[in-house]
């Protein structure tokens, strides 16, 4: 574990920012990172930590210290008839994971598909796509306490989930690192394929019976013709949220915009995509200088290269404003600015 100085994040942030980091290290495993929370010159600096990188903007230099996630690691903690429990290391790459389920034949993530980040990030917004969520597969994780080291257990309940939300950004953000997440895998799979981009792909794929596998590949192609690969262009996936608006709020504006397509929610609330609000204002596919907002899918702001992550947060809050202008709806981001 070698501590290094004035670290360029550029390759370890999806939108390719380039600042520094004060102090960077990384750690492979719970006993380094307790070992590396002992020390003095950690213990005094604010502190970052950092897996796949692909859901935050930096806007600055970080003055504190980042730490690198790289707890690797996948086996098998359990079995019934039904179920396999798998427990993988927090800095394994989620993408890879998912793989992983699909060699051992065990269902629940395929949905999840080709999510860039790292294991140990997708219980902290609960990543979600395509009509399944990580709340649905997920059984426990283990989390070191930043300020005494010490490992604890979170189950479902205690991890508070919801949409893009956990305890882990609201009243527990900061304080804990996730070093591995236990999922409950099926071993007779239940497919959800009720997401209609799914079932055409699909089609077009000629599936009759889709396995795990085929649905897996759905996902990847939906995803690859409509997000833009972080590898190719920088971006952190969804920028915002899916609004969610009280039912009357929504009558009124369906009056207004006859077209506002819409998902409910609950009896009183109902989510609106925050990708057709942006469109309506006219930025799908904008390009200022060396960013913008992305020309297949509006929900995704993109550096082509070069782009000062303060030009990305000033475009995001004009989007906000203009969306609040024209129908008075408040867009919140999904992606954690810095
Ligand atoms: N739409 C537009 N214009 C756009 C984009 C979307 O009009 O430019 C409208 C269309 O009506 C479309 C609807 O929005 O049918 C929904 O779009 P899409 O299926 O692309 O999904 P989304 O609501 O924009 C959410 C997640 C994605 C996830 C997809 C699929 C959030 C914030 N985002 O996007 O998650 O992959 O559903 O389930 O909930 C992420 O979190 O980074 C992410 C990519």
């Amino acid at each position: 574990m070698k501590l290094e100085s004035d670290y360029s994040l550029k390759a370890y942030n999806t939108f390719g920012i380039d600042v520094k980091a004060k102090l960077f290290v990384r750690f492979g495993t719970v006993q380094e990172l307790q070992q590396l929370l002992r020390m003095p010159e950690v213990q005094q600096e604010e502190k970052l930590i950092l897996g796949g990188g692909s859901n935050v903007l930096f806007t600055k230099d970080f003055e504190g210290v980042v730490l690198r996630n790289e707890i690797k690691g996948i086996e098998v903690v359990r079995e019934d008839e039904q179920h396999v429990y798998l427990k993988a290391g927090s800095g394994e790459v989620w993408h890879e994971f998912v793989l992983y389920t699909l060699q051992h034949n065990l269902g629940g993530i395929e949905n999840l598909s080709l999510i860039p980040g790292s294991v140990g990030a997708a219980p902290l917004q609960n990543i979600g796509a395509y009509g399944v969520e990580l709340k649905d597969v997920f059984h426990e994780l283990e989390a070191v306490e930043l300020s005494t080291g010490k490992i604890h257990q979170f189950d479902n309940n205690t991890c508070q989930f919801g949409y893009r939300e956990s305890i882990f950004k609201n009243k527990l953000k900061g304080q804990y690192i996730v070093t591995a997440v236990t999922f409950k895998l099926h071993k007779q799979h239940k497919l959800n394929t009720s997401y209609g981009a799914i079932q055409t792909t699909l089609q077009e794929m000629q599936v009759q019976q889709p396995t795990i596998h085929d649905v897996s590949a759905a996902v990847c192609h939906i995803r690859s013709t409509k997000l833009p690969n972080p590898k190719e262009i920088g971006n952190a996936g969804s920028f915002f949220k899916n609004p969610e608006i009280p039912l009357a709020q929504f009558e009124r504006l369906k009056a207004q915009f006859p077209d506002v397509p819409s998902y409910p929610v609950s009896a009183t609330t109902v989510k609106v995509p925050a990708g057709w609000l942006i469109e309506q204002c006219g930025w799908k596919g904008k390009v200022l200088d060396k960013y913008g907002v992305h020309k297949n899918q509006a929900l995704v702001l993109v550096n082509y290269g070069g782009a000062k992550g303060e030009q990305l947060r000033q475009l995001a809050y004009d989007i906000i404003a203009s969306v609040e202008d024209k129908f008075g709806i408040k867009l919140h981001p999904e992606v954690n600015i810095i």
